[in-house]
């Protein structure tokens, strides 16, 4: 299975999400399994590493994210993936237009939505914020990527893809 997460820039929470799932795929030994990488639609920091606000809270946390490279998404990335994660509603409608149909649309669901529901919350943009804002982003998508997890032991795919 493949999964995507997807932001604004692909440089702050995206690149947090790819890096802590990751690093629970691994921890759970389902890393060969399940795969993970990020995407975003900004090209203003294309190819660049993660923003050093964001690679700092997670190296806090003990997870390496300087590695990953800016990237857009691409229609060919319906394709490739199962499972498209978006962090908030400007992200749903920036996929919905790359998107080529309604099967593609099928793979799209809000990160948080792990947590509550159809309840279509946000991670908020840390960009341009504190410290704080970025550990509270890191908070969200770390319960969120719990969830996921734990979806994926239990082999409960039907709710994932
Ligand atoms: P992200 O934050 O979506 O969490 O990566 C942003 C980073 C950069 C920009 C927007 C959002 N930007 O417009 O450059």
């Amino acid at each position: 299975m493949r999964i995507l997460m997807i932001c604004t820039g692909n440089i702050c929470r995206s690149p947090m999400a790819e890096g802590i799932l990751q690093k629970k795929l691994k921890d759970n030994h389902l890393d060969n399994f399940v795969s993970v990488d990020s995407c975003g639609f900004e090209a203003f920091h294309l190819e660049e590493p993660p923003y050093y606000m964001a690679a700092k809270t997670a190296k806090k946390h003990g997870i390496d994210i300087e590695h990953q490279r800016q990237r857009l998404l691409s229609e060919e990335d319906f394709d490739t993936f199962d499972k498209i994660y978006v962090m908030d509603s400007y992200n749903y409608q920036c996929v919905k237009q790359i998107s080529r149909n309604d099967e593609d649309m099928n793979k799209v669901d809000y990160l948080r939505n792990l947590v509550y529901p159809g309840k279509n919350q946000h991670v908020p943009d840390p960009w341009g914020g504190t410290e704080k804002d970025y550990e509270h982003a890191f908070q969200l998508i770390d319960e969120a990527c719990d969830i996921l997890i734990e979806k994926i032991k239990n082999k409960n795919l039907d709710s994932v893809i």
